[in-house]
């Protein structure tokens, strides 16, 4: 289907978190997080690059109100700094913090722009961490109170519970690559069960305090495929698809571990001690509204590794396969329960530089969100519920151990004189939101 409209509904919109554009990271009483603790740590983030000054964006609301404005963004998903909220992860919230998303909401609410909120975007209070982190059952217990917290605060209707749990199992607890910084799958699997409790109980919450409104988590999820015909590679798709996916979409849809990965992971973690009862009733609290977050494939040899079939990006993992996103969300609708989707980040990076005559040429962004949002198209044409898209990102940020060297904004940000420049594909993202067309 061609050149076929996105329905008029259809959210178009544009994804930040807060430590990758805030910066401002000791104002208003904000404690520390685990991000401020790893990327102190020389070799930890690229260039020894932290979290400020990012975007400043704290100090930039109102200008960047106003670029999402001149783009015509129907939706903004930002996520909310745990540490602003409660310094220390427990406890009386600092108003101060509460006050600046307050005025974010505010903004978006006089533009028109409908807000979608993350509650953890990786950015845990140090204290909590010092205390166990997401090892520690009390994690999830405390995040449930500050969800809550920020429920109360913001008049929203649509929230994210756990950003990309996978991420921070693997990158943070088994390749120790992100904060903390661990490397041990014993622990990795007991920090994941008790993210994904966090996530229930907190989607509890809202469920009994705001009937009406909706939560659900942001999975980042990775089609898995067979980069040949061997059995034994099939078999190898299936196991990595239970790491990738399942993972997460069973316990979450259905109210169980998927079998054969539990039992992977119960010869390397003591995970299963620490599911107790009620648990997995709480981890699959109704989901009503699910974002997907879809950068690559995973094509797999018989030994399981990974090989790239296709060209990659900037970041070598990022494997350009746009049916990835399609076969991602029709096999949601075959394989789960139908919920409503949003695509709550895709996105690219490149080393992006603004040109001599004030542009920054990103064509080939604009390729790559072009060819996933027809696939998104596609998606909706065979029925699948996708009620928007989120590009990654509105901002050029501070993308993790890369630091400031991948940037996978629309807009650029000179992080020296903090100026903001529309690319070329934000010129063109803002043409297909005006008219409902990929052009
Ligand atoms: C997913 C994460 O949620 C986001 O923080 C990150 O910048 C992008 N992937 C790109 O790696």
């Amino acid at each position: 289907m061609p050149d076929q409209r996105f329905p008029d509904e259809f959210v178009w919109g544009a994804a930040t978190s807060a430590y990758q554009i805030e910066g401002a990271t000791e104002e208003d009483g904000r404690g520390v997080s685990v991000w401020d603790t790893f990327a102190a740590v020389p070799g930890n983030v690229k260039n020894g690059d932290t979290g400020t000054p990012a975007a400043d964006h704290y100090h930039r609301l109102g200008e960047d109100l106003g670029l999402m404005t001149s783009l015509g963004l129907r939706g903004y998903r930002f996520s909310i700094a745990w540490p602003r909220v409660q310094p220390t992860g427990a406890g009386r919230p600092d108003q101060r913090g509460i006050d600046f998303y307050r005025r974010l909401v505010e903004g978006l609410r006089e533009r028109g722009i409908h807000p979608m909120a993350t509650l953890f975007h990786w950015d845990l209070p140090q204290a909590l961490q010092d205390a166990g982190g997401w090892e520690n059952r009390d994690t999830a217990e405390r995040f449930a109170e500050y969800a809550e917290i920020m429920f109360d605060a913001l008049e929203i209707r649509d929230w994210l519970t756990i950003n990309e749990p996978k991420t921070v199992v693997e990158c943070g607890y088994r390749a120790g690559v992100h904060a903390p910084g661990i490397q041990d799958d014993g622990r990795a699997f007991v920090a994941l069960h008790h993210l994904l409790l966090g996530h229930g109980l907190a989607s509890r919450v809202l469920h009994d305090r705001h009937p009406g409104r909706r939560i659900g988590p942001a999975l980042n999820l990775h089609p898995t495929y067979a980069a040949d015909g061997a059995p034994e590679t099939a078999k190898a798709v299936w196991h990595q698809d239970g790491l990738e996916n399942r993972l997460y979409l069973d316990p979450i849809f259905t109210g169980a571990y998927p079998e054969d990965t539990l039992a992977w992971i119960a010869e390397r973690s003591p995970m299963k001690d620490h599911i107790r009862d009620g648990d997995l009733a709480t981890i699959s609290e109704p989901v009503d509204v699910l974002g997907v977050q879809y950068y690559n494939p995973n094509f797999l040899d018989a030994e399981g590794n990974r090989v790239l079939k296709h060209p990659t990006a900037q970041l070598d993992w990022l494997e350009i396969y746009p049916r990835g996103l399609y076969d991602t969300l029709t096999r949601l609708r075959s394989d789960y329960p139908e919920v409503p989707i949003v695509v709550t980040e895709n996105g690219v990076p490149a080393p992006d530089e603004v040109g001599p005559d004030g542009t920054v040429d990103d064509g080939g962004r604009i390729t790559f969100l072009r060819d996933h949002l027809a696939a998104v198209r596609d998606a909706l044409a065979e029925g699948v519920p996708v009620e928007g898209y989120y590009v990654w990102s509105l901002l050029d940020n501070f993308e993790w151990a890369e630091g400031y060297s991948a940037r996978f904004g629309i807009v650029h940000v000179d992080y020296a004189t903090q100026k903001r420049t529309l690319k070329n594909s934000a010129l063109w993202y803002r043409d297909v939101i005006a008219t409902g067309r990929l052009g």
